[in-house]
């Protein structure tokens, strides 16, 4: 079978933006001085959830003004048939010694709330010096798992969004320099 893909096909799932390029733009250098408050002597580590946090941490980082260290971290979610039976794989892990850090996690979203209360109970146990969240986005009707970000950029209505490190369609999307909502569900 071919790949190739049908181009007005693929432009018709990009239904409405939802988030400019300038507004997160925008967000994004307001939120860098949130995080440099973090900083206590002890360096932050920012914990980049791949793929969908790819590009926010990277220009989350360049809004930091504190020593700060990049790692990444890939997590899976794996659903049953009703939607409270989500599992959440760690695909690639971290091995920093976390009681040395101020630790950052960077997410695209929170959704059901499930992948973050994995990942924040896993670095926990780990000892950091201190630990926060930061997501780009929030979904708060979506919430099966009560889980709460420390920092919050946009708060978005129950729709399926791409672009902006967000995947809509067999990893297609991601790198679109805008947040926008899809017909493109999986
Ligand atoms: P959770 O349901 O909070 O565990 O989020 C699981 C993951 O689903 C997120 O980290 C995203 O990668 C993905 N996700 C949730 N909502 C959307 C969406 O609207 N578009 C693309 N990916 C999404
Ligand atoms: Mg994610």
């Amino acid at each position: 079978m071919p790949h190739t893909i049908d181009l007005q096909e693929y432009n018709s799932k990009i239904k409405r933006v939802l988030i400019t390029e300038e507004e997160l733009k925008a967000a994004i250098k307001k939120a860098g001085p949130e995080i440099d408050r973090y900083f206590d002597g002890y360096p932050l580590l920012l914990v980049s959830i791949l793929k969908g946090s790819f590009l926010f941490a990277a220009d989350l980082c360049r809004e930091l003004t504190v020593p700060c260290e990049i790692a990444f971290m890939c997590a899976r979610s794996y659903y049953g048939n009703t939607s409270s039976t989500g599992t959440v794989n760690i695909t690639m892990d971290i091995d920093q010694d976390l009681s040395r850090y101020n630790v950052v996690i960077v997410e695209d979203i929170v959704d059901s709330g499930r992948t973050l209360t994995a990942v924040v109970d896993l670095l926990k146990y780990r000892n950091p010096h201190s630990l926060h969240v930061v997501t780009l986005l929030d979904k708060p009707s979506r919430r099966v798992v009560d889980f709460k970000a420390d920092i919050s950029l946009f708060t978005i209505p129950d729709e399926f969004v791409i672009g902006y490190g967000f995947d809509g369609d067999k990893e297609l999307y991601r790198n679109l320099p805008y947040i926008a909502t899809s017909s493109a569900e999986e």
